[in-house]
């Protein structure tokens, strides 16, 4: 779900800002950020805002879904409707990835999280809100709520999996979580900018979607990111930075063999991943974007940055970003 018009009212910028609301699932967010860039550069709008927000507890993934009979024998079996399986069926196609190598991928992505968070990496990105909880006590949310920090092979060992009772690899530890999530980007052309004496931070290059398999969607960051760099001209040693949202830890990990990375290659999720963070499902890629964006300024000789994500029902998203200087 990404920004509806009930939304613009909250932010009190007046009744004459229009708005929409768009769905791709996982990606719904950065589907924002897509379309606000193709209506930018049309020269439809010169400034938007693009984001996503997902509040897990109160909306569960599949709320009210109502599919059409045929969809499970359409889009290949019940996996197609739950993306834990899709995760099961990665383990199952690519055995290489083992349940202890999915754990480890998880244990150092909670440990660069913690890092970060620590180091207060994301501090000017967050906007402290006042929240009500369940019980009616009010708290400050101005940080997220799923990291775990201290996280163990040994803890995550014992984790149960959900997804396949027997000889199941994909569990809380390694999934990420369902949590709760708003983000944002501000998007505008070079002669807005110019015109409010603002310097650009990063500039938008080129984007690609591809569709796969849904019983496997977590692979389609491959062909999206290889559609992407063929746009370019690009080479994924080209790229310095790669946020990648982290469905689940075999489907990054199949996305770094792919293109010849390590899973603890340096230039990817410096701050860690959704497997800490969490995936409020139309927050993430916003949220890519916007680690990217806080990346390039810590990394200076970073000239292009990837965001990637799955998407439910087989998709992949993809886009390359270049740094702009000063
Ligand atoms: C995997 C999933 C089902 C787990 O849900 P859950 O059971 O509500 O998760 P919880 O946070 O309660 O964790 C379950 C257990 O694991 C433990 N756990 C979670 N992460 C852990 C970690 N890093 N280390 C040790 N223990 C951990 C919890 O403490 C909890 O233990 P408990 O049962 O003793 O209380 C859920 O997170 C999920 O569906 N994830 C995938 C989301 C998804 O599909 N998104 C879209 C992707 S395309």
């Amino acid at each position: 779900m990404s920004v509806l018009k009930n939304d613009l009212y909250l932010a009190e910028w007046g009744w004459d800002i229009p708005g929409c609301s768009i769905d791709r699932m996982c990606a719904s967010g950065l589907t924002a950020v897509g379309f606000s860039v193709s209506h930018i550069a049309s020269g439809m709008a010169d400034c938007l805002i693009a984001g996503g927000v997902e509040h897990m507890g109160h909306l569960p993934m599949g709320f009210m879904r109502d599919p059409h009979p045929r969809a499970e024998e359409l889009l290949g079996g019940p996996a197609a409707f739950n993306m834990g399986m899709t995760a099961e069926n990665l383990h199952d196609r690519f055995p290489e990835f083992s349940k202890e190598t999915a754990d480890a991928y998880a244990m150092a992505c909670q440990e660069k999280t913690d890092r970060a968070i620590v180091a207060g990496k994301m501090k000017d990105m967050i906007i402290p809100i006042e929240v009500e909880l369940a019980d009616d006590t009010h708290i400050i949310a101005d940080k997220d709520q799923q990291p775990r920090p201290g996280t163990t092979m040994e803890g995550l060992a014992g984790l149960k999996t959900p997804f396949r009772e027997e000889g199941g690899r994909v569990t809380a530890g390694n999934a990420s979580g369902l949590n709760d999530g708003a983000a944002a980007v501000l998007l505008m052309s070079r002669s807005k900018a110019d015109e409010l004496g603002l310097q650009p931070k990063m500039r938008w290059v080129a984007s690609a979607v591809a569709g796969v398999d849904p019983t496997v969607m977590g692979i389609a960051p491959v062909p999206a990111t290889e559609t992407v760099l063929k746009k370019t001209g690009l080479t994924m040693d080209d790229i310095d930075l790669i946020e990648i949202n982290e469905a689940f830890a075999v489907q990054a990990l199949y996305f770094l063999n792919h293109f010849g990375l390590k899973a603890d290659d340096p230039r990817v999720n410096q701050w860690g991943g959704a497997i800490a963070y969490g995936h409020p499902l139309a927050a993430s890629g916003p949220r890519l974007v916007a680690f990217l964006c806080g990346l390039f300024k810590e990394n200076p000789a970073a000239r292009y940055g990837l965001t990637t994500m799955c998407v439910g029902r087989g998709q992949g998203y993809s886009m390359i970003w270049q740094k702009e200087e000063g």
